[in-house]
């Protein structure tokens, strides 16, 4: 079973989504441990909930290079083998993208490669687009930039508000995390140039 490591910030509501599709089976993966680089994130308290190791690795006033060799080391020391970006606001330094080629995704709440950085959901609305969403990418060196594994689109209705927008887009990510996962997991997949090719079996 695929080991995977949940690095998250905050409100965990990704990390959630997949726990919960981890335990039924839908994921065949298994929640190696889910480490929050601040003490108060709710999502490190749910970890626990679950009964899943979390780690809470406080990354304030350590330097980049400093705190992510910390982090490699808490993920092989747990054998993580992917690593799933769940609303982790910092930057991975070169050196912990090198440690796991290919195998690490991240979830932005935008169709990029429209409105990377923060508040995505804000900067689309503020915008005026009439379709935003959200995106699962492989992390690259670059901000919300990696070779792209699926996306999911939502309407920008008249009604909306940046907070009824955020809200639709977020109940796409929580669908199209554990779905990306599934099929990373379960099929035959490369990646070329910039284009995740999942390939059927023969
Ligand atoms: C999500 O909107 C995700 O797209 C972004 O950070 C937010 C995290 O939310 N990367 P949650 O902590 O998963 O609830």
């Amino acid at each position: 079973m695929t080991r995977i490591g949940i690095l998250l910030s905050g409100r965990g509501s990704n990390f959630q989504a997949i726990a919960k599709n981890v335990a039924s089976g839908s994921i065949p993966a298994e929640i190696a441990v889910v480490i929050g680089n601040r003490l108060e994130a709710e999502g490190l308290a749910a970890a626990r909930e679950r009964g899943l190791a979390a780690l809470a690795l406080p990354s304030k006033g350590l330097d980049r290079e400093a705190y992510d060799r910390q982090l490699i080391a808490a993920l092989a020391a747990h054998q993580v083998e992917w690593v799933i970006l769940a609303g982790y606001m910092r930057i991975l330094s070169a050196e912990f993208i090198r440690a796991f080629p290919q195998r690490i995704l991240n979830i932005h709440p935008s169709l990029l490669p429209s409105f990377p950085g923060l508040d995505a959901q804000h900067q689309a609305f503020d915008y005026g687009v009439k379709i935003s969403g959200c995106t699962v990418h492989f992390v690259d060196e670059h901000l919300d930039h990696g070779p792209i594994v699926t996306q999911a689109a939502v309407n920008v209705d008249p009604d909306d508000t940046a907070e009824t927008l955020s809200a639709k887009i977020l109940a796409e990510e929580h669908r199209i995390y554990s779905e990306a996962l599934r099929r990373l997991f379960t099929e035959a997949w490369r990646i070329d140039g910039r284009r995740v090719l999942f390939t059927p079996s023969a």
